[in-house]
């Protein structure tokens, strides 16, 4: 069975309309969209959703992406904007342990998920396996990739524990870096797979 896509979101468990009318567009139809949705004035209303573990509730405006919720809202920057459109996976994080792409989703579209940021995958102060081994690979140069990147690793090492260098291709695939050339990345993530990171 084909792997779910990161533009995949989970539908609502109530109420609230958010299948983005942005689905479907191409990459400049959709980044207008999206600036004329952002936009819109909308009313809000009450978001519960887990955010690395913290459960929140939140007023959220029904137009608010996910994105920003989680830049603006919780303010957890961590989470980066690259292309805006659905591309570039900059912006990954996981929904219920799955990668998804949070500029391409409105954030009631999570309401009862449980959503984590690259800032929730240290624990205790101790880095995450994938994050050791991004900083010990040399897997990041910039750094503007970096946290997509980590959050697609750790959703594709949850789902397959040991992934070989096709399944982490295929993982990355829609993360784009646009400095290391993937080479120390794909190691980085095989190291975290092969253990010794944590
Ligand atoms: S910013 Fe979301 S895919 Fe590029
Ligand atoms: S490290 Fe710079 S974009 Fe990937």
């Amino acid at each position: 069975m084909a792997a779910p896509s990161r533009a995949d979101f989970p539908l609502p468990r109530a109420g609230v309309s958010v299948t983005l009318p942005l689905f479907g567009y191409r990459t400049n139809s959709l980044r207008a969209a999206k600036r004329r949705l952002r936009r819109i004035m909308m009313a809000k209303s009450i978001l519960h959703v887990e955010v690395n573990g913290r459960a929140r509730e939140d007023a959220v405006a029904d137009n608010l992406l996910l994105i920003d919720y989680l830049r603006e809202v919780v303010g957890l920057t961590g989470t980066k904007m690259g292309c805006d459109g659905g591309e570039c996976g900059a912006c990954t994080v996981l929904v219920d342990g799955r990668p998804r792409l949070s500029c391409i989703a409105l954030a009631h579209a999570v309401a009862g998920r449980r959503v984590e940021t690259v800032e929730g995958a240290a624990t205790g102060g101790r880095l995450s396996r994938v994050q050791r081994a991004f900083h010990e690979r040399l897997g990041s140069q910039c750094g503007y990739c970096t946290p997509g990147m980590i959050m697609a690793a750790e959703g594709l090492l949850r789902r397959d524990p040991n992934p070989g260098e096709a399944e982490i291709r295929r993982a990355l695939s829609g993360n784009i870096c646009r400095c290391t050339g993937y080479v120390k990345i794909i190691e980085a993530v095989r190291a975290a797979a092969q253990g010794g990171m944590r």
